[in-house]
């Protein structure tokens, strides 16, 4: 063919719909086109139709296997790369102008060394491919607290998950108008197909993965990944640490937090937003059914792993969930962990590496107590009980519409937001760390977030189960110096005439014969009745160098057999460790030395007299 033939026949390709009023976008579409080649470009509009049609094509390409019709109504399996599974922190950077920007807890390369890398691993890797255009808004249409993003994906399967997860499409389009200001979000599996190649089920790329954000332009770049939070940008990468970064620029926070409704007996309603590490808890927290006996309060969902919070005209804290889906850990939710999950969970699913049953529905561990004699586990593989592998991934995922939820509350798509009468801050500690306390004030709210630890889970690549310090769930997730965010955090308190009050929490405090000491789930009502209570100064504590705790008889404990004693083991404060605590503080505070606010210093020191 000649050059000018060819010339003409991409251009056709690569053409812009007449409805796109962006010219900036229509431009950037194209320029992104020019550099990856695909085959031809999908303007996705968000309709039934597209997901179902794309859904069609991925279960021909063995990608998707659907699922019992009956059992699943239009729902799906997903078998992911057994080297994809899981966010990577170790490939993830933040390239802002200078290194300290970015701080310790990003890795960093300098923006115009990495754009070069960048621009030879984009060079052609959509060759053979469709690449998709997504638009989406994180947070209901039209809403003063939502944001636009447009992701360019060679992955069908980013396209659908995004349809689920945001508000996607035709809608997101119009809302950006002809000069709205979007993020552009490029992700690639980063598997070009030449020339009559074959396609694998899950393609991504075996020696190059790289997830960047460029807070200069604001601006993500992800190759090689089709995993969750590495591949679905609107998610960590935009809303989390791009928008943290517009957070700070702006006045509010985006955070790694859930948020609930609390409604007491009288009809009182207050929300409370909880930061836990990933694969810490939220998912259930933000569902939790409270105990029978408990009876008159009730638990709503507005979100249940980001929330975006502003500061109102009143000086209190609204905050929005800028997700319209839930991609939650599958593993471990049950009828008995998580009822309103699992009622979630009936159709439209998109299940992503967990067990196939003999009569075409999933399984995972936990879901129930004897698992099925035959499966075919998340790799494909025939599965007995007693093979001695895992029939689902750790990490295994569902993705499904908020709307199905049962627990979801009325206000969730209100464009101002929830207002917030708590944060809680909780990892995964089994040593040490008692089941809740307040804490005095802001700044020593902020400190106790700050200085959080958790033991890793399956939600990253890498160790599980070692204690670090996951400064209010954000180590991955925040996109700049998490010394500029402390300070940002301290700041904002000034400002709010009615800051909520700051909590912690630990559900995972081990007994010597490791067992959990604390039952969980359900049972956490107990809890946040109390922090409710607190906020409504209707609970009594006692005052113990971290805060006010409460003491047995502080807590309902109709319909649960709990002894004082345990409680007492359970709450323990242990100086040997509170000690230990301390050091690692002072190790996190060195780490961020040169930007560190004197005031979380200060508190420090003001906890370490406390103990002596
Ligand atoms: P991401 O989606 O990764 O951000 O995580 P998440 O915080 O939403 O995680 P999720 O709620 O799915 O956490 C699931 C894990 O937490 C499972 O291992 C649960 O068994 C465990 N879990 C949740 N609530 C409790 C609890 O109250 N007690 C105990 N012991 N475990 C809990
Ligand atoms: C997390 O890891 O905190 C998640 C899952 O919520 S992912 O979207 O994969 O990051
Ligand atoms: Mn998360």
């Amino acid at each position: 063919m000649n050059q000018m033939a060819n010339a003409a026949l991409v251009s056709e390709a690569y053409k812009v719909p007449d409805y796109v009023q962006h010219a900036k976008l229509g431009a950037w579409v194209r320029e992104i086109a020019a550099l990856t080649k695909p085959e031809q470009i999908r303007w996705c509009d968000g309709s039934q139709a597209e997901y179902d049609m794309l859904c069609d094509e991925m279960v021909r390409a063995g990608t998707l296997t659907r699922l019992n019709a009956e059992k699943r109504p239009n729902s799906f399996l997903a078998r992911s790369d057994p080297d994809d599974v899981a966010r990577m922190e170790d490939r993830t950077f933040v390239c802002s102008a200078t290194q300290d920007q970015a701080g310790p807890n990003n890795n960093w390369v300098a923006p115009a060394e990495m754009r070069v890398t960048l621009n030879k691993l984009f060079d052609g890797c959509m060759r053979g491919r469709t690449m998709y255009v997504i638009p989406f808004s994180m947070g209901p249409i039209g809403s003063p607290i939502a944001h636009i993003g447009i992701e360019l994906s060679d992955s069908p399967y980013v396209a659908i998950n995004m349809r689920i997860m945001t508000r996607m499409g035709r809608k997101a389009l119009e809302a950006l108008g002809s000069d709205g200001f979007f993020v552009p979000c490029v992700h690639s599996v980063g598997m070009p197909l030449a020339a009559g190649q074959k396609d694998v089920a899950w393609p991504s790329n075996k020696q190059d993965k790289y997830i960047v954000h460029f807070p200069e332009d604001k601006s993500i770049w992800s190759f090689g990944s089709g995993y969750g939070g590495n591949a679905l940008l609107g998610k960590k990468c935009f809303a989390l640490r791009i928008a943290s970064i517009m957070a700070r620029e702006q006045g509010w926070f985006a955070e790694h937090k859930l948020i609930l409704g609390i409604e007491s007996p009288d009809g009182r309603k207050d929300y409370v937003a909880a930061a836990f590490p990933s694969a810490c808890g939220k998912t259930n927290l933000a569902m939790l059914v409270p105990p029978a006996e408990m009876k008159g309060w009730k638990i709503t969902t507005v979100g249940e792993d980001i929330a975006w919070i502003k500061p109102g005209k009143d000086g209190r804290l609204y905050a929005i969930n800028p997700e319209s889906g839930y991609f939650g850990v599958a593993p471990g939710t049950s009828v008995e962990s998580n009822p309103n999950a699992m009622a979630t969970l009936h159709k439209n699913v998109i299940f992503t590496n967990v067990a196939l049953t003999s009569d075409g529905d999933v399984w995972w561990e936990g879901m129930t107590k004897t698992p099925p004699a035959k499966l075919i586990d998340w790799q494909g593989q025939e599965w007995t009980p007693d093979c001695g592998r895992k029939a689902a991934h750790p990490n295994a995922r569902f993705t499904v519409p908020a709307s199905q939820c049962p627990s979801l509350d009325p206000e969730w798509e209100n464009p101002q937001g929830v207002p917030i009468s708590a944060f809680l801050y909780g990892g995964r500690r089994s040593e040490g760390v008692p089941l809740v306390y307040e804490s005095f004030n802001w700044d020593s709210g902020v400190y106790a977030g700050a200085t959080m630890g958790s033991e890793t889970t399956a939600a990253s690549t890498g160790a599980v189960g070692v204690v670090r310090r996951d400064p209010m769930a954000m180590l991955p997730f925040c996109g700049y110096n998490m010394a500029d965010y402390f300070g940002h955090w301290l700041e904002m308190g000034r400002k709010l005439n009615n800051p909520p009050r700051i909590f912690s929490v630990n559900w995972f405090r081990l007994s010597s014969e490791g067992k959990f000491l604390w039952p969980g789930f359900g049972e956490n009502m107990r809890v946040l009745k109390w922090i409710i209570e607190r906020c409504r100064g209707q609970a009594n504590a006692l005052q113990t160098p971290l805060g006010w705790m409460p003491r047995f008889e502080d807590l309902d404990w109709r319909g649960l057999d709990f002894s004082r004693e345990k409680f007492t083991d359970l709450m323990a404060l242990d100086r040997t460790m509170l000690a230990r605590e301390l050091s690692e503080h002072d190790a996190l505070f060195k780490k961020l030395e040169l930007r560190l606010p004197r005031k979380l210093q200060l508190e420090r020191e003001m906890l370490g007299l406390s103990l002596v």
